[in-house]
């Protein structure tokens, strides 16, 4: 555990955020707060969805973001908030049915919907972890979010998930804290298998 920053204005919490909602910025901030504050990312997690839900109140984030390169294909991806160490992103979808493959990270992600909705399924990893291209994947949760829904794919445990657009024009939030590893596992659940993808393989030239 390290001490909490406090603002740059001298404020050492966020009270004077104007109602409703909040900027992408102080969303941040009040999470990179929680982070000094706790080593305990379930807690990190449960505590951060309140500031989370404020950022998705805002009627406007749709058109806040900086554009920003996927790692999952072709899907519009907007930068609301980014530091070396931690990024708040909008993703959209505009049809239903588009799948995220099961993926890894290498660090905890946090997933919100604004808008539409997915059926998502949080996994952990079991059984035999050390034998290349094999993975044995439980499930932990599987359901279906809407707007203002929150999850968390924390490691060590359930950090693995993969989702499936149930509605068209479905925009989500995700917040990453850390760096994704380089090369990421993208997960074959039914074959109990995983292929290894470098994390900016969308860029084509790194595979
Ligand atoms: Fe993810």
């Amino acid at each position: 555990m390290t001490t909490a920053p406090s603002f740059p204005d001298g404020r050492t919490n966020s009270t004077d955020v104007p109602a409703p909602f909040s900027t992408a910025r102080e969303c941040a901030w009040n999470l990179i707060q929680l982070l000094h504050s706790t080593d305990d990312l379930g807690q990190f997690a449960s505590e951060a969805a309140p500031h989370i839900r404020k950022l998705l109140l805002r009627p406007d984030l749709l058109v806040l973001g900086v554009d920003r390169a996927t790692n999952h294909g072709d899907i519009a991806s907007a930068y609301l908030y980014y530091d070396y160490d931690f990024h708040i992103v909008i993703g959209s979808h505009p049809k239903a049915g588009a799948t995220i493959p099961v993926h890894d990270h290498g660090t905890w992600e946090i997933l919100a919907v604004y808008r539409g909705e997915i059926e998502h399924t949080l996994y952990r990893q079991v059984g035999d972890v050390a034998t290349p291209g094999h993975a044995d994947l439980e499930v932990v949760e599987n359901r279906l979010l809407g707007p203002m829904d929150v999850v968390a794919a924390l490691p060590p445990s359930a950090e693995i998930h993969g989702f499936t657009t149930t509605r068209p024009d479905t925009h989500l939030v995700v917040v990453v804290g850390g760096h994704f590893k380089p090369i990421r596992r993208y997960f074959q659940p039914d074959t109990k298998s995983y292929v290894e993808r470098h994390e900016k393989s969308w860029r084509g030239a790194i595979r």
